[in-house]
Formats: C-alpha cells, structure tokens, sequence
C-alpha cells in the first residue's frame, strides 16, 4: 500500500480501544450482548434520543429506516411508489434502501457553500407524494435546520438522517441526529469515531425501535417489549424461537462495541483535536496568496458547531481538479471525492433508470472542483502543515 505524507486517516485505534477488545474476546462472550447495550444506553444519553440500536454499519442502519417504514407493524407505513426526497451529492447507501424499500426517490440539489441541501431546491420538489427526507448531512455540516424542519411541518413529511458523516455536530446545541424520526451512524475507519465497521440507527418513536429490534435480528421476537404476549399467542412454537417478523442479521459485535463505544467516550477530545489542527491549517494556507487564491475550504453554515473528520475544499473555477488531484496524490497528499460526487453521474443510477434528466447544478460543480483531504486527531504540527502548504502551492 501506498505510503502518504498526509493520508487520508490515520491509525484510529489507540492501545485503551485494543485493550477493550482484547477483554471481550477473552470473555469469550464475543456477539452482541452486554457491552453492544451499554455503547446504546451511553449513545441515547450523549446525543439526547429516546432509542438507539447498534447495527454492523451505517448502510444496515439506513436500511433500517426504510424497511422500517414499509413494515406491516407500522402503524402509518408507507406504500409501494411513495416519494423520499435524497440530495443528489449523497453516498450510495443513503439512496439504495429507498429503492429496496420499494419507495422512490426523487432528486434534490445541494449548496455549493454548504455541500449540504439547497432548501429552495427542496420546496419546488415537493409533490404530493412526498411522504419523506432522506436528509444527508454532509462532511460534519448541515443545512438550515430551522427552515427545513418548517418545511417537514408544513407538509406532515418523514425526516430520515443519515448523519453517518457528522457525529458530534450541533446545530444551535442539538445533535444532529435527533431532529427527524429516525437517524443513522457510521463506526467506519475515517469517520469521527471507529470500530472498524460498525453503525447506530437511532428512533424517536419506541413502536419503530421495536420493529427495528425484530428487522436487525432476522424478524425474532427475542428482546422485544412484548415477547411474553408474542409466546402465549403462539403456544404451538417454541417460544426461544419466534419469528414475529420479516427480517435481516445486522448485528455487530461486542467486540466492534467495546472499540465503539472507547472511542465513543473520547468523542468530544478527537473532535477539539480536529478543531484545532483545521485551524492550523486554515491559517497557513491563508498566508499564503497563491494557496489562498485557489482552494476554497468549506465553511461550516451558520448556527452550526461542526464535528468534521476531513477538510473539503472546492478549487477555483479556472482550475482543473483531475489535475491538481493526481499532483496531490502523486506529492503524498491523499485525497477523495466529497462523498461520491453527484450521484446522479454513477453507472448505478443508469442501469436503475432513475436519471430522468435531471440536472443538479449545483451537486455537478461541486462534482468538478471538489475533493476532500483528512483531518487527524494527532498533532499536526506547524512544520508538517508548511510543507502541506507548499506541495497544494505546487500542485495548481
Ligand atoms: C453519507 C453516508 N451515508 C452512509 C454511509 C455508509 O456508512 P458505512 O460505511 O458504515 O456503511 C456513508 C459511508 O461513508 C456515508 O458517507
């Protein structure tokens, strides 16, 4: 593999979140059990939302969502064909679950400012099959919190959050995350925290966080509120081993909880770290006039505290970012696609004819001039954020 002066992540895992691993993998107790519950309770208490359940990523918990919302058990469930607005800059498991959920989406733009949903964009795409909003907030930032939740008033819609990408982030003091009914978490290696892989799906409602118990452990009626009712209406079942409902296994561990829920505790540190060495950079690179001139590093929006775990930049538009990529890469710096770019331009969407000519201006540009690079948790260092300056000074 590659050795980068500047990678995208570092080594995430500390010798305390080994440790905590190694204890559960000597207690031989090693599926979801007693630590799996306490990083919940712990995640619930934190973010300040009624439910949360560890699921093995934030793909399984967006898929949660979704099934959740077609489940039979649902009281309000949502039908075949029924509208989900999705930001066209989104990843592909923030867009997949509403296609395998048998919903539609339907595309929005996003702010070149923001990265993050263009509001105006929004309201001219609400129809009256609108029932909901996969909300995607981008990269540690977020939209216009109080105008969108107007909107999700006005038009009694669902708000979905995949806020896999900002842990940690507030919006006027409020996680991200417990604005809508159901919000989703990613444990990935590069996010805020880590656990290798690994996700939370969070819920308002405790009828949802029962169908998504039942949906995360293949339709069982084990650990839910009303498994003793469930076993006496089925006395001719064992009643170990009832199958309420249609289901998944997307469980983690105890061991990703134990490294989850370590790194989980230090939440508020990595994120003063991160702070701290983006400040850093920010003033280096503003020093220096060229540097200044070409790279454009995303602001957080107003009322926001932001979480970031990566530093996105948008390239002046006389400039070509293949180009000023590949010398990136080839210089030792690291770098990606903010999220996967417009989505709208994958081959995915073609072959699911989901692109009916749709045009994201916005989501295109930031497409075209935009890529991200990592922001550690470690010291960076003045000499160390000198040199990064110089090789982006280089790279135009
Ligand atoms: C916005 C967004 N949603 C969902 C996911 C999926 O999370 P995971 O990799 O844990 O499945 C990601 C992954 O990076 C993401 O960026």
């Amino acid at each position: 593999m590659k050795k980068y002066f500047y990678p995208l992540i570092d080594n995430p895992y500390r010798p305390k979140d080994i440790h905590q691993a190694i204890k559960v993998l000597k207690s031989s107790k090693i599926t979801s059990g007693p630590i799996t519950l306490e990083f919940q309770n712990k995640f619930s208490k934190k973010i300040k939302t009624n439910h949360s359940l560890l699921v093995n990523s934030g793909s399984s918990a967006n898929l949660l969502a979704m099934q959740c919302l077609i489940n039979p058990y649902r009281k309000k469930r949502l039908k075949q064909g029924d509208e989900i607005l999705i930001p066209s800059l989104c990843w592909s498991t923030s867009l997949w679950p509403i296609i395998q959920s048998g919903l539609k989406p339907k595309f929005v733009d996003v702010e070149i400012q923001t990265l993050n949903l263009d509001l105006n964009d929004l309201r001219k795409k609400i129809s009256k099959k609108t029932k909901g909003i996969m909300l995607v907030h981008v990269l540690g930032n977020c939209t216009n919190m109080d105008e969108l939740m107007k909107i999700i008033k006005k038009f009694n819609l669902i708000l979905i959050e995949d806020t896999c990408e900002s842990l940690g982030t507030t919006y006027k003091k409020k996680y991200l995350g417990t604005f809508g009914e159901f919000s989703s978490f990613s444990f990935y290696s590069s996010h805020q925290i880590s656990s290798g892989e690994g996700g939370m799906i969070c819920c308002k409602y405790e009828e949802d966080f029962e169908i998504i118990k039942s949906l995360r452990a293949h339709g069982w009626s084990r650990g839910l509120k009303n498994e003793k009712i469930i076993a006496k209406n089925n006395k001719q079942l064992d009643k170990r081993f009832i199958f309420y409902n249609s289901g998944f296994n997307l469980r983690s561990t105890d061991i990703a909880a134990s490294i989850g829920l370590s790194q989980f505790k230090d939440l508020d540190k990595f994120i003063k770290a991160r702070t701290t060495n983006r400040k850093l950079i920010l003033e280096i690179f503003k020093n220096k006039d060229k540097v200044n001139n070409s790279y454009n590093i995303i602001k957080e929006n107003k009322n926001v505290n932001p979480s970031w775990f990566g530093l996105p930049i948008l390239i002046s538009k006389h400039l070509e970012r293949d180009k000023i990529v590949s010398n990136l890469e080839k210089k030792g710096v690291e770098t990606r696609p903010i999220i996967s770019g417009n989505f709208l331009k994958q081959p995915s969407i073609k072959k699911y004819k989901l692109n009916k000519n749709q045009k994201m201006k916005n989501a295109e540009y930031i497409n075209r001039k935009g890529f991200f690079i990592g922001l550690p948790t470690k010291p960076l260092g003045k000499n160390k954020v000198r040199k990064l300056a110089k090789i982006f000074e280089q790279s135009i």
